[in-house]
């Protein structure tokens, strides 16, 4: 076990086995030890600073089904809405106050955001807020499609393969998903220029460290901007509804390993996290992380963008939200900052 992870710690690649047995490894000396040597290479490129993304969730409306989410299209139980853009020009003002200089659009994939109506929404914000980055999470588009959106102005997009593993994917999403275009999505993301983030969820049904191990191998060539990972948590009215949430420990051991593979990585203690655990988010960062995303959707739609059952801050106003930001992160000895916080490296 010493010599892989020595190798991981002074940046040498791994293969897929290796990162089998170290997953295989999980204990809590073993946490402790990555949790340190990532906190370390993290500090000498981004020293105590966490930078804050302010998530607008403009639409809960998708076309998807996918098994583990609240919002897929089969779920009659969810209540859809969707922002107008001045909905969404409004939560940006709010966010500009407040400090934020990166602002996330997120949402279901809803047909209803066409081209045409997702490229006037990002010119306007660009427009109107030049000094700050837009990231976009809309799920698969075509080429064309990021191509627009990027010339309008964005600059990074979230798009989590969910998993590397296709016969995993398939477990996971209907027959009609395919995992091969959401792989040439994230390689049309990157080629395009966008800062590009992709990440899965920790401990989704079926999820094998094999298939972990194909997430850590790919992240590892594919070299991403960002990462998003966080524990799968069941939804009530899915068809997943009885299985066994991810847990604290593996997705921290996952974030030092991701730190470790790239200390120039952008990667947030998600929302998630912090639903499964009071201290998740802090104890996310303290494994590695160095990115939080307050939400600045109002509050009237917070509960119904419901990914997973019991999901916190639905009920804050955004101004609230980063104040608990600011203090939880000072109380562990970090720092929020407001710059627009872009990726140290373009590949
Ligand atoms: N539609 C876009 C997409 O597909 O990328 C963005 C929205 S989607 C809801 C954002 C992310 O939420 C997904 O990539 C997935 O990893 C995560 N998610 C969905 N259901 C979840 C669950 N039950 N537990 C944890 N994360 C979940
Ligand atoms: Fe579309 Fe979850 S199924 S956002």
């Amino acid at each position: 076990m010493n010599d892989i992870i020595e190798k991981l710690v002074s940046q040498n690649p791994l293969t897929h086995s290796e990162f089998v047995s170290l997953l295989d490894a999980n204990s809590e000396a073993l946490r402790d030890k990555l949790a340190d040597d990532a906190n370390t290479l993290r500090e000498k490129v981004f020293g105590t600073d966490i930078y804050i993304r302010g998530l607008i969730e403009f639409t809960n409306y998708c076309k998807n089904d996918c098994y583990y989410c609240g919002i897929r299209a089969g779920n009659s139980n969810a209540v859809r809405y969707r922002l107008t853009v001045d909905d969404i020009l409004l939560c940006c003002e709010k966010g500009y106050d407040l400090g934020f200089r990166t602002f996330v659009l997120q949402g279901g994939e809803d047909p209803y955001f066409n081209d045409e109506k997702m490229v006037d929404i990002v010119a306007r914000i660009r427009d109107r807020f030049p000094d700050c980055a837009i990231t976009l999470s809309l799920g698969e588009r075509s080429r064309e499609s990021y191509e627009k959106l990027f010339s309008a102005g964005a600059d990074r997009y979230l798009l989590r393969e969910e998993t590397s593993d296709e016969q995993h994917y398939k477990k996971l999403h209907p027959d009609n998903m395919s995992f091969n275009n959401r792989m040439e999505c994230l390689k049309n993301l990157k080629d395009i220029g966008y800062q590009t983030g992709c990440g899965f969820m920790v401990g989704s049904p079926y999820q094998t460290h094999e298939d972990l191990a194909s997430d850590l191998y790919f992240i590892q060539e594919f070299r991403p901007h960002m990462v998003g990972i966080g524990p799968y948590i069941t939804h009530a009215d899915t068809p997943f509804a009885n299985k066994n949430n991810g847990t604290l420990e593996d997705t921290l051991l996952l974030i030092s390993i991701l730190r470790l593979i790239n200390p120039e990585l952008l990667l947030p203690a998600t929302t998630s996290l912090g639903t499964i655990h009071p201290l998740g988010r802090e104890l996310g960062i303290k494994a590695g992380a160095n990115v939080v995303m307050p939400n600045l959707s109002p509050v009237g739609v917070r509960k119904q963008y419901m990914l997973y059952d019991n999901k916190i801050c639905t009920g804050d106003e955004a101004a609230e939200c980063i104040n608990c930001m600011d203090k939880r992160m000072e109380a562990i000895g970090y720092k929020v900052v407001t710059s627009r916080g872009d990726s140290p490296f373009i590949d």
